[in-house]
């Protein structure tokens, strides 16, 4: 099939402009001609064109001075395919105008039909690009929801319970080893929710000590405790008509998960020394690696708090068992980390990939973020780089080469 397109035809004759412009119309694309570098540049600013087509020497700038402005200054997949036309038999612009990602050049005085099969070429590439293009922008969109990536059956049906309970206000249980994207998921539902633009405040439940995690939770007033110079406003006042995240809930000690109950039951609470009582109306998604149904057989969670939280149950399993999920991973964080680190990576060297989908990954996505990142930050031009590694996989991904 025959490609069409748009043409930025730039000469300073005018006899010139007429008569391609003529032939490259016949033929079925749309052209737009200037006499003047400086004009082309306007234009290229304005509007996308498939095949920019310039002569080298014009008075007011240089083809090769227009193709180096667009070189430096574009983003690569908005730039058009460029040709160059020489009368003067200089080769090295034409060389020049190449290393700047030129396609190709044509030596003037040329045929017609020797235009129009460069031409032709030239829209042939761009097309293919754009084609690219938009595949690329689809995988990355079907694969990826806000951040959360991963193809595999298990990891789809994760993103649509996220999708439905973020239209909700329930409480939801989010399960999941260490590392398998926990709080991914769960500013996921918050920035999907109607309460997007109210804070989601986070408690890390295992950081804090259980004697300031009260304090933390509900706030005190002045005085309260010793140490209690001033009044505090705590977390869940904070996140009223927004959401709160409870992270390693598992790590919560009984004393408090009774109080944590009530607000869960009455939807208020009173600060320590306090003698009032405070209404909160917030989302609660609550996180932990540990097994709390077991938990609650060893009398260390309370049961009627495990099913005020587990409403709706949100299991992340481990990568190893949605060894799928690894490709397009490794694919999501080569991207973020070159950008990241100004790298360009090839990844093509054969058989990493095979070995990073074999290994088991306890650490899980977080594991395979940071072998990635590693081996993006040490790949050079030259050979492997030398690294104490733990896991099987890391010696494969040092072979990431820089290109
Ligand atoms: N499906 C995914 N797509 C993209 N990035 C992910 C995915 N899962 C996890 N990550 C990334 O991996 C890292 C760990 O994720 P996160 O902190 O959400 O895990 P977690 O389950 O809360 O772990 P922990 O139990 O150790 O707190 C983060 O940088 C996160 O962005
Ligand atoms: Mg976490």
């Amino acid at each position: 099939m025959k490609a069409h397109g748009s043409i930025l035809l730039v000469d300073d004759e005018a006899k010139i402009r007429t008569l391609l412009t003529k032939a490259l119309t016949e033929d079925g694309n749309e052209v737009v001609a200037t006499e003047s570098g400086r004009e082309a540049r306007r234009l290229l600013g304005q509007r996308l064109f498939d095949v920019l087509l310039v002569d080298n020497l014009m008075p007011d700038m240089t083809g090769l001075d227009l193709i180096r402005d667009l070189a430096g200054g574009t983003i690569e997949s908005e730039r058009p395919q460029v040709l160059m036309m020489t009368a003067h038999a200089t080769v090295e612009s034409a060389i020049a105008a190449m290393k700047l990602g030129a396609l190709d050049y044509l030596q003037k005085p040329f045929e017609i039909d020797e235009l129009l099969v460069v031409v032709q070429r030239a829209l042939e590439h761009q097309s293919l690009r754009t084609q690219h293009r938009y595949l690329l922008a689809e995988r990355d969109e079907e694969f990826s929801h806000y951040g959360i990536v991963g193809r595999s059956r298990r990891m789809q049906e994760v993103i649509r319970t996220a999708d439905m309970v973020a239209q909700t206000k329930s409480t939801v249980l989010i399960t999941g080893e260490t590392g398998t994207g926990k709080e991914l998921v769960a500013r996921a539902i918050h920035a999907r929710s109607a309460e997007r633009d109210r804070p989601l405040i986070k408690v890390n439940c295992a950081a804090i000590p259980e004697t300031l995690l009260e304090s933390e939770l509900f706030g005190h007033e002045k005085g309260s405790f010793t140490g209690a110079d001033r009044q505090r406003i705590g977390r869940f006042e904070m996140a009223h008509k927004g959401t709160i995240f409870l992270d390693e809930i598992g790590d919560m000690g009984l004393p408090l998960q009774a109080k944590l109950l009530r607000v869960l039951q009455e939807r208020e609470f009173e600060p320590l020394g306090s003698e009032r009582s405070q209404r909160v109306d917030v989302r609660v998604i609550a996180a932990t690696n540990r097994d709390l149904r077991q938990m609650v057989a060893d009398n260390q969670f309370q049961e009627d708090l495990y099913y005020r939280l587990n409403v709706i149950p949100v299991v992340i399993p481990p990568l190893r068992e949605r060894r799928e999920d690894i490709a397009v991973l490794v694919d999501h964080f080569i991207k973020k980390h070159t950008q990241r680190a100004g790298k360009r990576i090839d990844n093509s060297e054969p058989g990493v990939l095979e070995r990073l989908q074999a290994y088991d990954w306890p650490g899980n996505v977080r594991e395979l973020e940071n072998t990635i990142e590693r081996a993006v930050v040490l790949a050079t031009g030259s050979a492997s780089a030398p690294s104490a590694t733990t896991s099987p996989s890391t010696a494969s991904t040092d072979r990431l080469r820089e290109s």
